[in-house]
């Protein structure tokens, strides 16, 4: 069958048409047609993801992105006659996001469904990141059977948990943020160091360039004292020549027995220490800002890795996913190959392209769930947005 799906939850407008076949544990889908549009660029005046512009430009580029693909997929021109539909059913996002956006993507999606008299899938955001490590940005790809108990680690600008599968498709989450996402995060310590948004990738390559990389390098690592560097300290992790001043921060509950984490404390701890730098007369520049960089970078993913080492352990996992926005994050990307490898558990991450929001996660979460639920739908006018939604029970 033919589907087409849309993402609008935050700021990415994204539209795919997919011909695809076959059950929950082996689907083969090929992308016919793709097409997004990043409104970063509107957004950066303004620091972060301002909700009413958000939904003006979604409604904006709906339409364009809807004609790009039906003329991609060659479908432009296309006739239905008898029971040959043009798709034979829309996947949109429902929640969580900004509802403002969420709507965007929702009303136009119910029009569409009306004029083409197709069912309308209402699917889960936070599904579509789980189920994106399966994807391409274009061909063909196929979803396979994995090794349960799966453990997915979504990490975004507007989440932070840890999700249980126990059975292919069900979820429980079993930890997650108490405050801030650790995206959100990432990118308000950025605004901290007038970087501009999104603050993550910022933050990183500022990190990156000062990281030592490699056992060998850190081997021999000591203060000017002569004293071996403590493992964890932003000095051991840094080109000692490339430091500024030896700083530290906090890593926020690391040590709670649940699997919960908290990252407004670890933010206001860099607020703090920019505030009482330049009370001192420090000026933060690119080299200060990278040492803040990366040893806010080492504490925010410290936080991560140690709770998923210990959901792992606890729960016998033996598929480990990790998805959304920050899963792009080189250093979490190293840190948790080291724990997959010492566990020896399979290690699933998004190709780069589909570890922010797109519409590609979006029919695959959809068709999934439509087969699964032997293609019941709920009644249109049924689907709302809703923006706290839930992944699970
Ligand atoms: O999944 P996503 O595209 O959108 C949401 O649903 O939130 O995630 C965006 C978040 C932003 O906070 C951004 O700063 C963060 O992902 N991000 C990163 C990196 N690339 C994107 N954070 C840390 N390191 C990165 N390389
Ligand atoms: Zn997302």
């Amino acid at each position: 069958m033919r589907i087409l799906s849309i993402e609008t939850s935050c700021d990415d407008t994204a539209i795919t048409i997919f011909e695809v076949k076959g059950g929950v544990q082996n689907a083969t889908f090929k992308i016919l047609a793709h097409n997004s549009n990043s409104q970063i660029n509107v957004h950066i005046p303004y620091g972060g993801v301002f909700p009413a512009l958000a939904k003006r430009e979604h409604e904006k580029n709906l339409p364009i992105l809807l004609d790009a693909c039906l003329k991609q997929a060659k479908l432009d021109k296309f006739k239905p006659t008898g029971k040959k539909k043009i798709v034979d059913a829309i996947m949109v996002t429902y929640g969580p996001g900004l509802e403002m956006s969420l709507w965007t993507g929702i009303v136009f999606a119910k029009d569409l469904a009306k004029k083409w008299n197709v069912p309308l899938v209402p699917t889960n955001h936070m599904e579509g990141h789980v189920l994106s490590v399966f994807g391409k940005d274009k061909g063909t790809f196929k979803i396979s059977k994995l090794k349960g108990p799966i453990l997915s680690l979504l990490v975004s600008g507007g989440h932070t948990q840890l999700v249980l599968t126990k059975k292919w498709m069900d979820y429980e989450i079993i930890g997650e943020t108490l405050d801030d996402a650790v995206g959100e995060a990432f990118d308000k310590v950025a605004r901290m160091m007038d970087l501009p948004y999104p603050g993550g990738p910022q933050i990183s390559k500022l990190a990156e360039n000062i990281r030592v990389v490699g056992k060998q390098d850190l081997k021999g690592l000591r203060r000017p004292t002569g004293r071996v560097l403590s493992k964890n300290s932003a000095e051991f992790y840094a080109d000692p020549s490339k430091l500024g001043f030896p700083i530290s921060l906090p890593r926020p509950m690391l040590h709670t027995k649940d699997f919960n984490f908290s990252f407004s404390g670890l933010k206001t701890s860099v607020l703090y220490l920019i505030r009482d730098l330049k009370k001192s007369g420090v000026e933060i520049d690119d080299k200060i800002k990278a040492q803040i960089a990366l040893e806010f970078e080492n504490a925010a993913i410290e936080c991560l890795t140690h709770k998923t080492k210990k959901v792992i352990e606890k729960y016998k996992i033996k598929t480990l996913i990790i998805s959304g926005g920050v899963a792009a994050n080189k250093h979490l990307r190293n840190e948790i190959q080291k724990i997959a490898k010492e566990n020896k558990i399979k290690l699933m991450f998004p190709t780069p392209y589909l570890c922010s929001d797109n519409s590609i996660m979006i029919g695959i979460a959809g068709y999934l769930n439509y087969i699964k639920n032997k293609k019941k739908v709920p009644k249109p006018e049924n689907i709302k947005a809703t923006g706290n939604l839930r992944l699970g029970k």
